[in-house]
């Protein structure tokens, strides 16, 4: 190896070595020229100096910073690659909105969080439904297993034929014929009228009155 050669391989493996003037370039690297010197390894040139640090857009980040989006940013800022705005939180390195934060974690799609903490499961009410079990008005109770028409005749008999006639046609209330077990607990639910009625009905009640509005369906 000829000694001009030594002197470039010198001058560009040394991390961290000072300017060394007369050499002309680096192999595979384009000569950097800083005042008529050239920068060390981990150095860039900023207004004719060579200073330690890496390019990041109009900036030079020193040690301890890192370059996210041609900006310098504390390490200590960073979240994974990223830097979380106003109003985020850093979970697992990456930026999560506080909006969707339970507790310092955040919850899949298939959990609901209680008392900051991510659990399995359907909210509802002040309560959580897990497998098996269906909302009905707040409270999770067993899913209905499917409805039971003759229970089904019993219950709305007694109950609704009064308002919706005794097939579910409708009179004072609609025609729900047509209702799933799900939209009939959810129209009984929500339907104001219905709080004057003392009755309290199970999911499975529901389930039940679907059954027995099918075999009168309208269609
Ligand atoms: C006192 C009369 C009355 C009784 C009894 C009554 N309902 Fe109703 N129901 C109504 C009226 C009126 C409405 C319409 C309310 C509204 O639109 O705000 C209604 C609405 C509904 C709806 C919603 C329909 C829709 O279009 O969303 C369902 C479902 C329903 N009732 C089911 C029942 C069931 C099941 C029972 C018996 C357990 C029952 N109702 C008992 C009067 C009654």
């Amino acid at each position: 190896m000829q000694i001009k050669n030594l002197m470039a391989v010198l001058a560009c493996g040394a991390a961290g070595m000072a300017v060394l003037a007369g050499v002309a370039g680096c192999p595979g690297q384009q000569p950097v020229t800083c005042g008529g010197a050239v920068c060390g390894a981990g150095q860039v040139c900023v207004d004719d100096m060579c200073v330690a640090g890496t390019e990041c857009g109009s900036d030079v980040c020193t040690t301890g910073e890192t370059c996210v989006n041609d900006a310098c940013v504390a390490d200590s800022d960073l979240c994974g690659n990223d830097v979380c705005t106003t109003g985020q939180t850093c979970v697992n390195d990456v930026c999560v909105d506080n909006s969707s934060l339970c507790g310092n974690d955040v919850c899949d799609a298939n959990e609901v969080c209680v008392n900051d903490m991510c659990v399995v499961g359907v909210a509802c009410g002040n309560d959580v439904c897990t497998n098996g079990e269906a909302c009905n008005n707040g409270v999770c109770e067993p899913e209905s297993t499917g409805g039971d028409a003759a229970a089904g005749q019993a219950v709305f008999s007694a109950n609704c034929q009064a308002c919706h006639a005794a097939d579910g046609s409708g009179g004072i209330g609609p025609d729900i014929r047509d209702f799933t077990a799900q939209e009939v607990q959810d129209g009984f639910n929500s339907a104001a009228i219905h709080s004057s009625l003392t009755v309290t009905l199970t999911a499975q009640d529901f389930a039940d009155i679907s059954a027995f509005l099918d075999t009168s369906a309208s269609s």
